[in-house]
């Protein structure tokens, strides 16, 4: 496992979300409650691209047919509209160091 510098610490305000590269890998990263947390970028039930998506009241919201994620460790929290049950997203290790954010992929 390694860890890939992915952006700037100011480079995300509360609720926004990022699409970066860690290595090899694209992933989202995304800043609720002050924090910072990384899953995979496609939605388990159709593939749409969640650097699309949005925060709400916490949770990260696929547009497309509305499932919603928990940024924390990529669970379903809500399946998409119409549809039965969906995969959670791949989720990595987050951190910050001297400004910069951090996450650690393979
Ligand atoms: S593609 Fe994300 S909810 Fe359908």
């Amino acid at each position: 496992m390694t860890w890939y510098k992915v952006l700037k610490e100011d480079a995300l305000k509360d609720s926004d979300i990022f699409k970066v590269k860690a290595g090899s890998k694209e992933l989202i990263v995304m800043k609720t409650g002050g924090k910072f947390y990384a899953t995979s970028f496609l939605c388990t039930h159709e593939q749409y691209d969640l650097s699309e998506g949005f925060i709400d009241d916490g949770n990260l919201i696929c547009p497309n047919h509305f499932a919603i994620f928990k940024p924390q460790d990529g669970t379903v929290v809500s399946n998409p509209e119409g549809s039965g049950e969906i995969g959670s997203l791949e989720s990595y290790k987050v951190k910050v160091e001297n400004g910069d954010v951090l996450v650690e992929v393979e």
